[in-house]
């Protein structure tokens, strides 16, 4: 009978080692031994509390746990070929340190409650830590978006100059596509923290465990209503991988635009060389590989949720073995985070502007729409407005000329209510300043921006999900 296995009883043959390799968890899963041992370290409390074990044998299975813990921490820990996962090695130790008692801590427990508790208790901690970091990232752009609030530079749209606006604007943009990532986090959070530990492998636990004390223990705050749900449920997990797939597509839309405007062609900002990389070949260049790389993590993240939404489709109610498959995705993605969010927040806080570039680059066709609100305040509708501005567009455009050299003779041939005034059109501060509406681009819209998002983040350091 094959020994040092969980399952052996029903078998006489030895797995093959083929088949133990491709079953093995152990070379991703080990990550989850912390909250592997604390998951047991509850439920021997549980066991006890039920009258299952004696408070000795409870004593003796806390204190070989303990050392198990001891051994991880010191890396010490010595798996064996049997081990096929985390909670596999964990049990075996165990018993090997404590002998027949180490036998009683799986009492009416299965490895299906048992993981999916694991990967809960892991991702809560994950979650917490990003966080942190998210709101790290939130504050570098605001910081940097306070120091920078009278820069003044193109917005543009199908990547054609727009409008001017505050590059404060523009980052704060980003600002609250975080806040609004910070926001599902939060929401998510919520339904990670549900224990399904105590629904057995899909049926439930036949002994008197009190499931809510073990999620008070653990720090879940709720208890799964469903044990068939509790076992296969990894909506959890998709949701995060969504989660993550969609702050992974923020970071590479500004990533994106970094890298454009750190071309040589558009010239606004320069990376730091900590952040940039050379060329084994052109002596000249410095790259913007931090961004570049934002942007192609953002391929991966997508991946992982795609990868998990494929394994969960057409699976069968309750527990099926493809349900292994869902850890390395979700451990990449929150990995993938924790290094992606804090390099992008020192790209941005030791990144430079160029005000001389960027105050070149406001040309006078960002202000064609100021030029049409001009007709606008004179009481042309500005459907026809805009047709007369068109029309300026054109005659500047066929005699190389930019707009604000078109004499006003010529302006009066197209609509006679241009007068010596319209000159103040082409001042692309004015035309910021305009935007005062509420999230627009004027100096004191900025500003109410920077303070709700100060107050956001003032908030969140007294209470981290508030
Ligand atoms: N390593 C397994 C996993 O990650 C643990 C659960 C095994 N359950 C089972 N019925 N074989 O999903």
């Amino acid at each position: 009978m094959p020994e040092n296995k969980l399952w052996g009883g029903r078998f006489s043959q030895e797995t093959a080692a083929l088949m133990r390799k491709f079953n093995d968890s152990l070379p991703f899963d080990y990550k989850m031994w912390q909250a592997d041992i604390h998951g047991s370290m509850a439920y021997a409390r549980a066991l006890a509390n039920a009258d299952l074990i004696s408070s000795e044998e409870q004593d003796k299975l806390l204190a070989g746990l303990q050392q198990v813990w001891q051994e991880w921490t010191a890396g010490t820990f010595v798996t064996q070929p049997g081990d096929e996962d985390i909670h596999t090695a964990v049990e075996r130790r165990l018993t090997e340190i404590v002998g027949a008692v180490g036998g009683k801590l799986h009492t009416g427990r299965s490895r299906n409650d048992q993981v999916a508790t694991d990967l809960r208790l892991y991702l809560l901690g994950e979650i917490d830590q990003l966080n942190q970091e998210l709101t790290l990232l939130q504050q570098s752009s605001v910081t940097v978006a306070r120091r920078e609030i009278d820069q003044l530079m193109p917005g543009y749209t199908h990547l054609q100059p727009a409008q001017p606006v505050r590059f404060s604007h523009w980052l704060l943009a980003y600002f609250w596509m975080w806040q609004r990532d910070w926001e599902r986090l939060r929401d998510l959070r919520r339904r990670v923290s549900v224990l399904p530990l105590g629904s057995g492998a899909l049926a439930g636990n036949p002994f008197p465990i009190d499931r809510e004390a073990l999620a008070e223990a653990l720090g879940f705050a709720t208890v799964s209503p469903n044990s068939i749900d509790a076992v296969s449920d990894r909506d959890f997990a998709l949701e995060f991988l969504a989660w993550a797939a969609l702050l992974g597509t923020h970071l590479s839309r500004i990533a994106e635009d970094l890298i454009l405007w750190s071309s040589h062609e558009f010239g606004f900002v320069t990376l730091a060389d900590a952040y940039s990389t050379g060329s084994s070949l052109m002596p000249q260049k410095k790259n913007p590989d931090s961004l570049e790389l934002l942007r192609g993590k953002s391929g991966r993240l997508t991946g992982n949720l795609t990868r998990l939404l494929v394994v969960m489709k057409g699976l069968p109610t309750a527990y099926d073995k493809d349900l292994q498959e869902d850890k390395e995705p979700l451990f990449d993605s929150a990995e993938t985070l924790h290094i992606g969010l804090a390099v992008l927040a020192g790209v941005l806080e030791t990144m430079t502007l160029h005000p001389k570039r960027l105050r070149a680059a406001l040309t006078d066709e960002l202000l064609a729409t100021d030029l049409a609100d001009y007709l606008v305040r004179r009481g042309i509708p500005f459907r026809q407005s805009h047709h007369l501005v068109g029309q300026v567009v054109r005659l500047a455009e066929e005699s190389h000329r930019s707009l604000h050299e078109i004499p006003l003779a010529e302006l009066q041939r197209i609509s006679p209510r241009f007068q010596a005034d319209v000159a103040q059109v082409w001042d692309p501060d004015a035309a910021v300043e305009r935007k005062m509406t509420a999230g627009g681009t004027a100096r004191t819209a900025v500003q109410r921006q920077l303070t709700a998002a100060e107050t956001l983040l003032a908030q969140r350091k007294a209470s981290p999900w508030k």
